[in-house]
């Protein structure tokens, strides 16, 4: 295809896949399939390959991650990120009103009360209507640029969806992870050997943070957009209308608002919010009220710390008492055995508690938890339900001591204890337990994603000892498993050909799926990446894996000690005999792009396109981007109107490129004859 009849298919895909995009995430009415969404998808990844100035930062591509990074640029926020002030009563949101309506000296107005995110606030900025950057709210003068980690998040458009976009804004809101994704990535981390997030906040903040985008594009992240900051080209009258205005543009914004004059009534609107608090997909820790009339606002003014037009209402943790009747201990896919407290079930935040993990017998020591306790269970914004204290009062002096038994409960081997670690771990790799949750992690989504295979048919097939390990997957016959309970011929058909289809999956899946202890998706793909094989992962020494990024002296010792244990090790090579991927070929070698090593500063404004655009475009032939001039910056990019740094560049004799040159840059690969200080 020539370069304008691939251009003209590339927009129109983009239209295409934004409107998908926006039906599926923020409609929630798709109108295609998964399948026809990634042919489209798919058919736009292929034409930006063969025609790389089509990969523009507003590309529906964008979505599934880019190259690593090697740190976050800093940026200033245009307005600073302010936080909220707290009330914790009805009578302080009251006394808020009060404090309004004398500083107004007006007797009406109206307020208006949003849910309250408990996620990470984020800061969008969209110049024409296209995505530039993204960054974190940090210290609220500066934060991180999280660009590329931000534009994986399927509900944030990369482009407004409105053909007169303000010239200028910032969005400002929440991301987020839905509760149920934050469990099953908990799931997943688990069974990896890694430790679960506390809670999705600290699950949305971890993602946020990596460097390589790719993997964020695998989390559940999703966004509420509530406020802006700095706006050119536009005014919004009201809180309301600002609302309306975001979700014209394609922004999610909150899913129910109330707005009422008088306070009563958004005190009313508190206790509705509070009894639909589970009906939301994210977590809420209060409301938050604010005046509707943004013209009042710089009437009303700011204090150092936040502004006096809103309010946060937050709610207390909730907590319940209940008793203790028993502890059971699960053995996971690395064999450690956590204790969990089985409870008189009781109502916590909306839903039923009737366990509570207990982490380790350390904890349960510290805590001095004993069997038949009345205990404090907690829930604050957290999923997972802890226990805070024993409510030692209520002691009968008919408790029991708990300590873990010397022998696995499930296979009765000897369990190992270690001075370095609080974990105690059944040693046995043939114990079922550990069996089925390896097997479990192997087929899981991130893994080899086996369709078909689920945790009851594993059970059935452990139990049965049909199979032992992952490896036997691969040797299992139709005529076998369809003769399992519950099991058709139709089904044994699509786990056989589950099974099969797993052997094309890239060698950092099976990597992951291995079940390294401490080796998660993220360590996989660098260990594939850097190693390309098995067997020179295998043939690695400490030293050598010590020099990859992430890979720290626990992690490779880890990963020496698989490889050396004669048990795996079989494990490892009959899965290979079976046909599973275990090379891949080397990545793009970025030293033999053209603009490798070389730094670049963009300023003033380009015919053409943005300057975030002309970044991208340069960073992808390998230029290094920064915000300010110095004796070593290669090279000045400067449009119309370039101010100060132009300036600064002559004086330091920093190259200049004009916009002609730049794009002569763009398309050629070449850097034009510039004198050289
Ligand atoms: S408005 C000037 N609205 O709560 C501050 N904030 O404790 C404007 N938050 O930093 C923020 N939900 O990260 C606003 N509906 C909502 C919110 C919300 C959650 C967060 C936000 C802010 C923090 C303040």
């Amino acid at each position: 295809m020539n370069q304008s009849a691939a251009s003209h298919r590339a927009s129109e895909l983009h239209l295409q896949l934004n409107d998908h995009n926006h039906n599926y995430y923020i409609l929630a009415q798709p109108t295609i399939t998964d399948r026809e969404y990634d042919d489209l998808l798919n058919e736009l990844i292929a034409l930006e390959r063969d025609h790389p100035s089509l990969a523009t930062p507003d590309s529906p591509t964008q979505k599934i991650g880019g190259e690593p990074l090697e740190t976050f640029e800093s940026v200033v926020h245009p307005i600073p990120m302010l936080s909220l002030s707290n009330t914790y009563s009805k009578q302080e949101v009251a006394d808020f009103d009060q404090r309004i309506t004398k500083l107004l000296a007006q007797t009406t107005h109206d307020y208006v009360l949003e849910p309250k995110i408990d996620g990470v606030a984020i800061s969008l900025h969209y110049e024409h209507g296209i995505l530039i950057r993204a960054c974190t709210r940090g210290n609220g003068h500066s934060g991180d640029d999280i660009t590329q980690n931000v534009k994986t998040i399927r509900s944030i458009p990369l482009r407004l969806r409105t053909p007169t976009p303000p010239n200028f804004i910032e969005i400002r809101g929440e991301v987020y992870m839905p509760t149920e994704g934050f469990q099953a990535l908990n799931l997943t981390r688990l069974d990896a050997g890694e430790d679960a997030f506390k809670n999705p906040r600290n699950a949305t903040a971890g993602s946020l943070k990596m460097l390589d985008s790719s993997i964020v594009a695998t989390r559940p992240l999703d966004v509420v957009l509530y406020a802006v900051g700095k706006v050119d080209g536009t005014t919004f009258e009201s809180h309301t209308a600002l609302l309306a205005a975001l979700s014209e543009y394609g922004c999610r914004t909150p899913p129910k608002t109330w707005v009422s004059s008088d306070i009563q009534g958004i005190i009313e609107g508190l206790d509705a919010l509070q009894a639909m608090r589970d009906e939301f997909p994210f977590q809420i820790d209060g409301g938050v009220i604010k005046v509707n009339d943004r013209s009042l606002y710089d009437r009303l003014g700011y204090t150092a710390k936040s502004p006096r037009w809103a309010v946060a209402y937050k709610y207390e943790p909730e907590q319940a008492e209940t008793i203790l009747h028993a502890i059971t201990i699960q053995v996971g896919r690395t064999g450690v055995l956590t204790p969990v407290a089985e409870l008189d079930p009781v109502d916590l935040a909306g839903t039923t508690v009737s366990r509570a993990t207990l982490h380790n017998e350390e904890e349960i020591h510290r805590k001095d938890i004993r069997v038949g306790d009345t205990v404090i269970v907690e829930k604050a914004g957290d999923i997972i339900p802890a226990i805070v204290r024993v409510v030692l009062e209520k002691r009968s002096g008919n408790e029991t001591a708990f300590n873990l038994p010397d022998n696995c409960p499930v296979c009765d081997t000897p369990v190992v204890r270690t001075e370095t670690e609080v974990a105690v771990r059944c040693d046995n790799l043939h114990c079922p337990a550990q069996i089925k949750s390896w097997i479990r992690h192997f087929a899981s989504r991130n893994a080899m994603d086996i369709d078909g295979l689920g945790d009851t048919l594993v059970d059935q097939l452990v139990d049965l000892e049909l199979i032992q390990t992952p490896a036997d997957l691969y040797t299992l016959r139709i005529e076998k498993l369809a003769t399992l309970d519950r099991m058709a011929e139709k089904s044994a058909h699509n786990v056989i050909s589950g099974v099969d289809k797993s052997r094309q999956q890239p060698f950092w899946k099976f990597l992951f799926a291995l079940g390294i202890r401490h080796v998660g998706a993220g360590s996989a793909r660098r260990l594939a990446d850097h190693y390309l094989s098995l067997e020179a992962l295998m043939a690695a020494d400490q030293a050598s894996l010590e020099a990859i990024d992430d890979i720290g002296p626990i992690v490779a010792a880890s990963i020496r000690a698989y490889f050396a244990d004669p048990t795996a090790l079989a494990i490892v090579q009959s899965l290979q005999t079976s046909g599973v991927q275990t090379t891949q070929p080397p990545p793009e070698n970025k030293e033999t792009l053209p603009l490798n090593g070389l730094s670049f500063v963009l300023t003033g404004t380009l015919p053409d396109m943005t300057r975030g655009e002309a970044g991208e475009k340069l960073i992808k032939m390998g230029a290094k981007i920064s915000s300010s001039i110095s004796k070593n910056t290669h090279f000045l990019v400067a449009g119309e109107s370039a101010g100060s740094k132009l300036i600064k560049a002559e004086k330091l004799g920093v190259p200049i490129i004009d916009a002609p040159a730049l794009s002569q840059l763009l398309e050629s690969g070449q850097l034009p004859e510039t004198p050289h200080p």
